[in-house]
């Protein structure tokens, strides 16, 4: 929400910019070293606007004084450690394995400081000495410091004192002596990273003054992955209702067809995509990340579909070829086909990554690790069928190598159940993009790596709104960030999908999104009434029954509830359970379940006649549906205690 938040307190700016990107004739550059041409007069109107808006991006862009480092006046201190040494210790001899702790070692430090920290930089011939000279370039922070900068934003940084013995120099080496007696002294430190194989190869960069005034002191050599192009980081879809298919997506630095093989000797090849920095967007008024220094190469995001298969199954896989290796054997379930009587999914939204190591990384969220190990490892001990991340899928922002550290972290659970999504603001929204609010919380991203990444059963690119059945439920998944209004095609859709849905075969209509319709947070933005005017009365004309929305960072539930007021009120079950009961249907019961990573918010203490629970907790849904019922548990990822139940029952 913060991002929201940042939107209406700065609308002013915003339109500003707007207004410059508008009237712009500028087009997004074909290579990052594209000098920017525009003319001295909007320069500096532009440069008067912004010089003062240092503490607004502090607010958006950077929450951190390590989201700013590549603002930063570079300066070179490698005089001040003429000896300084950095070793990259890995537990392989032939190069980076695809998933470990390697050690850093800088050596040779004259004189720690609290303030010295290492970058993981990729790839190693990134540019860290000086930039494009062109300001106009970085203006998006606020920060007007003269060039150079630090071009090529890290993909995560220490502090070297995370080694509790490096200020007090308890690691002492001897530079000189001089009559037997030690003249020069230098100290050393070690720090853990966590790395996973982005393909490109690594360097670790010590620098000293901190986020805010780096000063490079020196480099180590560049690292390499032991097999750049091993296939990684596969995750399950469905592709259709009838849980005989599944396709899997995985990614790998070969641009070679390769394959599963599943099943009983089955085979599938894969079909390979990829994006570039030209499929970014950007401004001139508003630059990107993505498009700039916050790019990484995806490498080649492999896909194929497993057919033939039953449903509701457990079946093995591995994907590869011979040429570059191959996956682990895998053991995933089918999802049930449309129809058939029991389902149990998990849904969250907002959910992004937290680091393994020490590190700072520009975006983190603190509660996606427990959420992740939560749902796995309730998933790898009971039945559970499918899961729905809705929206605010990686939080990668025009980062790109953070996708990776996403797929690696839902792979364990991703690689064995339908994972389906739903797009949000961080992965489509930017100024100018024909997204539907006009911020810039893509960070240029526009939905192109989302899609690569996870490819929905849609009807077209940038058209992700797609309904699928599984047992009991017909669930219609829509884009809060595309055209919603009644003349527009996402409308349309909405409105012949949930008209044509069969309640006899499938008795729930399950909505999901986004943004929500209604929540009791207290943030500026709050709910988007065009929204609300335009979808709300198609979920009481299709007596949709249940409403699940992300976007805001907590969990609350309703009544059944149209236009702000409750219809309906549940009833307590036999076992205390708040029970809604649909057999006289009145309206949707709405629940935002945005708590599965990203930093909480919190109530405020005016509670909504409508909102039954409100929970700030780490957390998922989990689901379980028959024909005539509908189990809802919340659950809280720490404790993995159910601190909400309800149902719903026809
Ligand atoms: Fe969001």
């Amino acid at each position: 929400m913060e991002s929201c938040n940042w939107v209406l307190k700065y609308v002013p700016f915003m339109l500003l910019v707007f207004f410059l990107s508008s009237f712009s004739t500028y087009s997004t550059p074909a290579t990052t070293t594209t000098t920017t041409t525009t003319s001295s007069s909007s320069y500096s109107s532009l440069e008067v606007v912004i010089s003062n808006t240092t503490a607004m991006h502090r607010n958006f862009t950077a929450i951190s004084d390590f989201r700013l480092i590549n603002r930063q006046s570079l300066k070179d201190c490698s005089a001040s450690s003429p000896s300084l040494q950095i070793n990259v210790t890995s537990s392989s001899k032939s190069g980076l394995l695809d998933d470990e702790f390697v050690t850093v070692t800088v050596s040779g430090v004259s004189t720690p400081s609290n303030d010295d920290w290492v970058a993981m930089i990729s790839p190693s011939n990134s540019n860290v000495n000086t930039c494009l000279l062109n300001e106009l370039y970085y203006l998006q922070t606020g920060d007007t410091a003269k060039l150079p900068l630090l071009c090529h934003y890290p993909v995560k940084a220490q502090m070297m004192n995370n080694d509790p013995d490096y200020l007090s120099c308890k690691k002492k080496q001897c530079k000189k002596y001089q009559n037997g007696k030690c003249t020069v002294t230098t100290c050393s430190g070690s720090i853990k990273f966590h790395v996973i194989n982005i393909r490109s190869d690594i360097e670790f960069v010590f620098f000293s003054g901190g986020f805010l005034t780096p000063c490079m002191v020196g480099r180590s050599t560049p690292v390499k992955f032991s097999n750049p192009k091993k296939p990684l980081y596969g995750h399950l879809s469905s592709i259709d209702s009838t849980g005989t298919s599944m396709r899997l997506t995985w990614v790998s630095g070969d641009n070679q067809p390769q394959q599963i093989q599943y099943g009983d000797g089955k085979s599938a090849t894969s079909v390979i995509s990829t994006f570039s920095q030209n499929d970014m967007c950007s401004t001139i008024a508003l630059p990107s990340p993505a498009k700039d220094f916050g790019w990484h190469d995806p490498g080649y995001i492999h896909s194929a579909v497993m057919t033939g298969l039953k449903p509701s199954s457990t079946f093995s896989y591995k994907y590869g070829s011979d040429e570059v290796g191959w996956s682990e054997k895998i053991q995933f379930s089918t999802p049930p086909a449309g129809g058939s009587d029991e389902l149990r999914f998990i849904a969250f939204g907002d959910m992004g990554k937290t680091p393994l190591d020490d590190s700072k990384e520009h975006y983190i969220q603190p509660g996606a690790l427990s959420v992740v190990k939560a749902i796995t490892d309730y998933a790898n001990s009971n039945n559970v069928n499918s899961i729905f991340h809705i929206g605010d899928i990686s939080y990668a922002t025009g980062f790109l190598a953070e996708w990776d550290y996403f797929l690696h972290l839902i792979s364990p659970i991703a690689s064995k159940l339908s994972y389906m999504t739903a797009i949000g603001n961080h992965e489509r929204d930017y100024i100018g993009s024909g997204s539907e609010y006009v911020t810039p919380d893509s960070g240029g991203e526009c939905g192109v790596p989302y899609e690569t990444y996870f490819p929905m059963p849609t009807a077209a690119k940038d058209k992700p709104w797609y309904s699928i059945e599984q047992a009991s439920i017909h669930f219609t998944i829509i884009s809060t960030e595309h055209d919603f209004s009644q003349n527009s095609e996402q409308y349309q859709w909405m409105q012949k999908d949930m008209a044509s849905v069969n309640r006899q075969k499938t008795p729930w209509l399950i909505f999901m999104g986004h943004r929500p319709m209604y929540t009791s947070y207290s943030g500026l933005l709050g709910v988007d009434q065009k929204f609300i005017a335009a979808v709300e009365p198609l979920l009481l004309k299709n007596k949709v029954d249940l409403v699940l929305f992300g976007h805001v960072h907590n969990y609350e539930r309703t009544c059944s509830i149209y236009q702000g007021a409750c219809k309906a009120m549940p009833k307590k079950d036999a076992n205390g359970v708040d029970t809604y009961d649909n057999r006289n249907y009145t309206a949707p019961v709405h629940a935002v379940i945005g708590m599965a990573g990203f930093t909480l918010d919190n109530f405020s203490n005016n509670v909504n006649k409508w909102s039954l629970v409100r929970i700030s907790q780490f957390g998922y849904l989990r689901a379980h549906a028959t024909k005539t019922d509908l189990n809802l548990e919340f659950v809280v990822s720490n404790t993995k205690n159910v601190q909400d139940t309800f149902r719903i029952t026809k």
